[in-house]
């Protein structure tokens, strides 16, 4: 039976207690200490992904224990000797692919100088989660009832190995379009390249976050950031957020202060298969990040190759995982928001609540 592995860390330290219940009881402090020590761990064993063709697959979730803030502020050679070590954790396990979870992915070079120290080919997992964040974008901005070819549509962490494969593709059927992120250099050549590809095309860029959020209706938030970046303040009533990045890029309040804008999780996929994954990373059974499914999908598909590396995607790889997926029985969970499934009947409470607001303002 082919086999995959897959590296995991906390978001927070809080996802700690997650796995390790006596972390509950220890002080912040003193688990911060001990995750930048801790060897790698074998968190779980996968078993049960069976494909529509009948074809099936286990893996393993291979744990780094060091947090997001702990993997952008330490320093980065260090972090990639972490994530070596869980790679070839993972080889020793018999894994013949391994996909790069969450902020592992986003240290360094997006998986290359990973890729060049293990013997089994490595992915970030990005194509697919591309492909469904554009997907769950789409279904959601319909649901509120936004035509994407009249609205303004943003992406945040624009430049990024996810923003930028998600700005081309948008770029080639929407008429406005808003690029951010920190770097107005890189911002203005992808600016230039997607004109260049899409002459019509209303296309701006900004750092300025606060300003694109509060002239947006779409927003597809994919940035690198350990903090929040969207505030509950910005954002106009009935606006979409397909919120990609782990660490959230919306920040929690806006769930308590905002019961008229739809913020969806990006990149939530159902598994086909009796899947257990043996392991609570937050979402219901059977349903996993896309970057988990596209490396479940090449191990499937016998494509021990490395496929979504560096911080520039091929387009073609993005409708490539999507080929795959529809032929494994891959596809979009329901939306979800902030850890909840959102029912029919809750987004169209939402799309009242906006409509209200827009009439009220008017
Ligand atoms: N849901 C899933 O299945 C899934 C899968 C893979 C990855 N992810 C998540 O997706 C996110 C992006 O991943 P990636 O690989 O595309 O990362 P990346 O290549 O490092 O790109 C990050 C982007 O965010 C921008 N950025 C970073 N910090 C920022 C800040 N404080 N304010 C505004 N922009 C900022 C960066 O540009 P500047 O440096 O110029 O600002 C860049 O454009 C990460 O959070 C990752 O964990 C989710």
């Amino acid at each position: 039976m082919n086999r995959f592995g897959f590296i995991i860390h906390p978001l927070e330290i809080d996802d700690f207690a997650r796995k390790f219940s006596w972390a509950e009881k220890v002080p912040d402090s003193f688990i911060e200490k001990l995750t930048r020590v801790m060897p790698p761990v074998k968190a779980s064993h996968i078993t049960g992904v069976r494909s529509k063709t009948g074809k099936e697959i286990e893996g393993y979730f291979i744990g780094v224990t060091l947090t997001s803030k702990q993997m952008l502020t330490l320093p980065t050679d260090k972090v990639l000797k972490k994530i070596i070590k869980a790679g070839k954790k993972a080889q020793e396990l018999g894994c013949q692919i391994i996909g790069l979870g969450a902020f592992t992915s986003v240290i360094g070079d997006k998986g290359i100088t990973i890729a060049r120290e293990l013997d089994v080919p490595v992915t970030t997992g990005n194509s697919y989660t591309v492909a469904t964040a554009i997907e769950g974008t789409k279904l959601a901005a319909a649901k509120m009832g936004h035509n994407l070819k009249e609205v303004m549509v943003t992406v945040i962490g624009a430049t990024g190995s996810i923003g930028r494969a998600v700005s081309l593709i948008l770029g080639q059927d929407l008429h406005n379009l808003q690029l951010v992120a920190r770097n107005l250099e890189k911002l203005r050549n992808l600016r230039e390249e997607i004109i260049q590809l899409n002459p019509g095309i209303n296309l701006s860029c900004t750092t300025d976050i606060a300003a694109a959020v509060k002239i947006s209706q779409v927003i597809i938030s994919a940035s690198g950031a350990v903090e929040s970046l969207i505030m509950p303040s910005d954002l106009q009533p009935g606006a979409v957020v397909c919120d990609v990045a782990r660490p959230r890029d919306v920040a929690g309040k806006v769930a308590r202060e905002r019961d008229d804008v739809l913020v969806i999780e990006g990149g939530i996929v159902e598994v086909p298969g009796p899947v257990n994954f043996n392991f609570n990373f937050g979402y219901p059974p059977k349903t996993s990040y896309a970057c988990m499914a596209e490396t479940m999908m090449l191990a499937l598909e016998d494509r021990f190759e490395d496929y979504s590396l560096g911080p520039v995607l091929e387009i073609e790889k993005v409708k490539e995982t999507m080929a795959m997926a529809r032929k494994h029985g891959f596809k979009l969970a329901g939306l979800r928001s902030f850890e909840r499934a959102l029912s029919e009947d809750k987004i169209a409470e939402i799309r009242k609540r906006a409509e209200k607001k827009l009439i009220a303002t008017c």
